[in-house]
């Protein structure tokens, strides 16, 4: 990979983290100071309904909290090491079982080498975006993916049975929204010589992502 795609993944990636904070921990304060606001308005004349508008933000701020070590926890570096191979796949099913639990979601994971961290941490990543976009955009009620090791390559195949991906995401120059994932989950790819392949119609949509196992 050239020193100018890695910068511009990385750039990529900055980016997304800097939105989901805007989305996520800026929107929080915001409300939160909302509601400090009430709490003082209240005050002086009416103390038992500054008493309720104080519990409101104290349970804001507990959320916020959630929310951020959420956010933490999926920025910090993983060291497979540490937690095992299959035990951060049962971590992320148990995760996104807790974001929607009527979604079937079936996990076959191949044990690969991980002394190379960042083929590791990648293919993880890739499938933590995949298994995102099931959850955001699907609407599946089945999703699959597995992680097989045969031969020279790896293969990972994100399958989901909801309503497929629209024609063109974020098509058009005036779109404002930015749609990252599907670019980062390519790119990312491609950064280990490998590639990613979408089949996408009304019955669900399929992610093939091929990568070389190369011989050190
Ligand atoms: N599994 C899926 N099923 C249905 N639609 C999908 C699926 N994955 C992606 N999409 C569609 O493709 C679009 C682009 O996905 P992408 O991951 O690139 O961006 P995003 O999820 O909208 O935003 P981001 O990943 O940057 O937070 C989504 O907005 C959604 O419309
Ligand atoms: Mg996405």
């Amino acid at each position: 990979m050239r020193g100018k795609d890695i910068l511009r993944l990385q750039e990529m990636e900055r980016r997304r983290i800097a939105e989901d904070l805007h989305d996520t921990t800026v929107q929080d304060m915001v409300y939160l100071s909302q509601q400090l606001e009430l709490v003082l308005y209240y005050m002086d004349n009416d103390v038992a309904q500054a008493k309720l508008e104080a519990v409101i933000a104290k349970n804001q701020v507990k959320r916020m909290i959630g929310g951020m070590r959420e956010t933490i926890y999926d920025l910090r570096p993983i060291v497979f090491d540490d937690i095992g191979w299959s035990a951060a796949f049962k971590q992320l099913q148990d995760k996104l079982l807790k974001q929607n639990p009527e979604l079937n979601i079936v996990f076959d994971i191949d044990e690969i080498d991980t002394s190379d961290g960042v083929t590791a941490v990648s293919i993880y990543r890739i499938i933590c975006e995949g298994c995102q976009n099931i959850l955001k955009h699907s609407k599946a009620q089945n999703a699959t993916v597995s992680v097989k090791h045969s031969g020279k390559y790896i293969k990972i195949c994100v399958y989901d049975d909801g309503i497929g991906l629209e024609r063109e995401p974020a098509y058009g120059s005036d779109s404002k929204e930015h749609h990252f994932g599907l670019q980062f989950m390519r790119e990312r790819a491609e950064s280990l010589l490998g590639n990613m392949d979408i089949l996408s119609d009304s019955s669900g949509t399929i992610l093939n992502i091929q990568i070389p196992v190369l011989e050190l």
